[in-house]
Formats: structure tokens, C-alpha cells, sequence
């Protein structure tokens, strides 16, 4: 599941704007309604897993009320600037995975001096750092690359020490980097609220 909340859907594009730039929000399905969907859909065998994207704390813990299938994995974005220390642990100690999305920090991150410092110790590049540190974390990565080189250079990445992951998890300031994540001006991202989202 993408997103806990639901917006209007159009085939034809993905996610359809209303003139003054604004999504429409549907109360219904709810995500609890649609994870029961999903349920089904993993009863039927036709999926191995089920996991959720976007899920904070408190969408988790209102889930989990009603779940009979806790998620395999939450997708979320994770990287040096957005460590989300809690909802990493709340997630552990449910059993559910974390997979961090946009696990570079894209140029935020790659230009950071300390993550340039600690590419050049061991010889590797800002991205794979970035990478490297999510994997010591034991976060699952889903890097993006158009470039076959740039893929390849995600594949092999350093191994990090203990004062490396210190000088990096000081770099932590709640920040999204993930273009259209961040809140507008009235702390709505796509439609709800911060405060439903629980960021
Ligand atoms: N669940 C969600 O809401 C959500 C949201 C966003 C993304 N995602 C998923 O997460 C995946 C990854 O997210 P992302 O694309 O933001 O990840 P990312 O790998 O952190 O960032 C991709 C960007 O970094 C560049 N890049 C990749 N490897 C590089 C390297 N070694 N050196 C320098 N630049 C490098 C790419 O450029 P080049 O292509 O030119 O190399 C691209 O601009 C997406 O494909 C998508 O499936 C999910």
C-alpha cells in the first residue's frame, strides 16, 4: 500500500490534480479497509508478502489494531538526513522491515562534507556511503540509477566503522529530500495533513 491515504485515481495519470493544484482525498477505503483487501489477496496465494509505504508510528499502531497480517516491509524514505531512529525501532519490534526509499539523500546528502570525507577514506563515492550506511543500519536499500555504471557502483559498496556510522547518524535533521514529500505551505502533503501522517 503506496500511501496510508487515498487519492483520486485516473488512469491516465498518475495522480490527477484539481485545477487550483490540489488532490482530491477520498475518506474511503480507509487503509485499514484496504489491508484487509490485501489480506484476502495474500490468503489466495496470489502474493508471497504484503507490506506498506509512507507508514508512520501512529498509522502503524492504528493498523496493527486491526490487522490479522502484520507487513512484511514499510517503504519509507531513509537516508543520513532522515535516520527516523523511532519509527526504525517501533518497526523492528513489530516484526515488519524498513526498505528506505531515495536511500542517497540525493545531492543533499552526496555534497555533505562529512559524507565526501568518509567516501574519500575508503576510496568509494558520496552515493555509496549513503548506501552503505542504510545497510549497517539493516535497512533494505532500493537505489535508482539510469546509468549502468552508476548501478553498478551501488552494487559494491564499503564497509563502514563504528566512528564512520557515529560522524554520519550525527547528520540526522529530519529532513525530506524526496521531490513532492514535503510538506506546502499549509503542512499538507498530497492532500493530508502532517499531523494524519504522523511526520
Ligand atoms: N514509496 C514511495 O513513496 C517512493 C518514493 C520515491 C521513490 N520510491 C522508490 O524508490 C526508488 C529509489 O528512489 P530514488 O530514485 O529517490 O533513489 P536514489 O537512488 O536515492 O536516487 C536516485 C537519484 O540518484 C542518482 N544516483 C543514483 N546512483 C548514483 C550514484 N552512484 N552516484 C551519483 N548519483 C546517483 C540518480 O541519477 P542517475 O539515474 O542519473 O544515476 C537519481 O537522480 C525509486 O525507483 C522508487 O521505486 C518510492
Amino acid at each position: 500500500m503506496h500511501w496510508p491515504h487515498f487519492v483520486r485515481y485516473d488512469p491516465d495519470d498518475f495522480l490527477p490534480k484539481n485545477p487550483d493544484g490540489s488532490y482530491t482525498v477520498v475518506d474511503s477505503p480507509t487503509f485499514v479497509e484496504v489491508w484487509a483487501d490485501m489480506e484476502k489477496v495474500l490468503e489466495m496465494g496470489k502474493a508471497k508478502a504484503i507490506g506498506v509505504s509512507n507508514f508512520s508510528v501512529k498509522n502503524l499502531e492504528i493498523l496493527l489494531k486491526h490487522a490479522k497480517v502484520v507487513p512484511a516491509v514499510n517503504q519509507v524514505e531513509m537516508h543520513p538526513y532522515l535516520a527516523q531512529k523511532d519509527l526504525k525501532a517501533y518497526c523492528k519490534e513489530k516484526g515488519i522491515a524498513i526498505e528506505a526509499y531515495t536511500p542517497s539523500g540525493l545531492q543533499h546528502v552526496r555534497n555533505d562534507p562529512t559524507i565526501i570525507d568518509i567516501a574519500k577514506k575508503h576510496g568509494a563515492t558520496p552515493n555509496q556511503v549513503a548506501l552503505a550506511w542504510n545497510l549497517a543500519r539493516d535497512v533494505i536499500v532500493v537505489p535508482k540509477s539510469a546509468s549502468e555504471e552508476r548501478q553498478r557502483e551501488n552494487l559494491f559498496l564499503p564497509t563502514l566503522d563504528e566512528e564512520d556510522l557515529q560522524r554520519i547518524d550525527g547528520l540526522d535533521r529530519y529532513q525530506r529530500v524526496c521531490p513532492g514529500h514535503f510538506p506546502d505551505e499549509n503542512g499538507i502533503v498530497m492532500g493530508w495533513p502532517v499531523e494524519k501522517l504522523g511526520w
